[in-house]
């Protein structure tokens, strides 16, 4: 019985978590490739909801610093992809990673390889927060917050954030947690972790800045 209910748990924990099943061997750009134009293409070689192209530079200027460890993070825990919601037609971690490296190596020559994995850990932690906070905004408060329904501050509209602007990420929380005006509590979401809920309004203060591009809606 204990063997069994050990057996239970190392499964359940495979299941959840990819570290679990991560391989030894170097990543494989070419294996990549094939498995990229089974289960990428679509979206990305058009670039569909602002995914990266293959071969773009620009679409990648800003992501080769991160690393291909943190853009691997943001594609099972961020917006977008089907890792994020827990539903994977990729079992292995490995060919994830190898897709990713394929992805990476069509814009990497010798210039741009040197900015691989240069950012910060800071700021790949950043990266990481506000890909969260959008996943979670997208679940709720997009509804109000996407149009600025209700007097509901909107995404990437300084104006509408104005008369918050001296507020700092606390005091934002607690309006969200508590409800204010036409916000239910917790934002009419489920009830989230305070860190979850910063997150999400640092997704949402990021909009507000300069160059910031709006994600579509046509690609979930
Ligand atoms: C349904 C459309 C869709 C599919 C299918 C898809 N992606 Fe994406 N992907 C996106 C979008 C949209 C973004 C941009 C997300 C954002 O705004 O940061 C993205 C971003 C990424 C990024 C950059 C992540 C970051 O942290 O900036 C990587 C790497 C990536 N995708 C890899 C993959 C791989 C590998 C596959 C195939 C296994 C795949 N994607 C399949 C839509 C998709
Ligand atoms: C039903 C619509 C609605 C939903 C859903 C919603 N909001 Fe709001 N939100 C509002 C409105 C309206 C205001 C303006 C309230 C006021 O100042 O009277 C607001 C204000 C805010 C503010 C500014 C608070 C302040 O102190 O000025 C933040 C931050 C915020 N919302 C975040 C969120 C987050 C995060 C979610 C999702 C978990 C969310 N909202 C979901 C309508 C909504």
């Amino acid at each position: 019985m204990k063997r069994l209910m050990v057996s239970t748990l190392f499964a359940a924990l495979s299941l959840s978590t990819w570290s679990a099943v991560a391989e030894d061997k170097p990543l494989d750009p070419v294996a990549g490739k094939s498995l990229y134009e089974t289960y990428c293409f679509m979206c990305h070689d058009r670039g569909l909801g602002n995914a990266p192209r293959p071969a773009d530079k620009a679409d990648w200027a800003k992501r080769l610093p991160l690393g291909e460890d943190t853009l691997f993070k943001g594609v099972i825990d961020g917006p977008s992809h089907m890792y994020s919601k827990g539903i994977s037609p990729v079992w292995s971690e490995w060919e994830l990673r190898s897709m990713i490296s394929y992805m990476m190596g069509t814009v990497t020559d010798a210039d741009s390889q040197k900015q691989v994995n240069t950012a910060s850990a800071a700021d790949k932690e950043r990266h990481l927060n506000l890909l969260h906070g959008r996943k979670l905004y997208e679940q709720v408060c997009f509804k109000c917050h996407d149009y600025g329904d209700l007097g509901a501050p909107k995404l990437g509209s300084p104006e509408t954030w104005e008369e918050r602007k001296d507020k700092d990420i606390d005091a934002l929380a607690r309006s969200v947690i508590d409800g204010k005006g036409h916000m239910y509590a917790h934002g009419g979401s489920n009830s989230r972790s305070i860190s979850e809920f910063k997150s999400m309004i640092e997704y949402m203060l990021s909009s507000l800045e300069k160059g910031w591009v709006s994600p579509q809606k046509d690609c979930k």
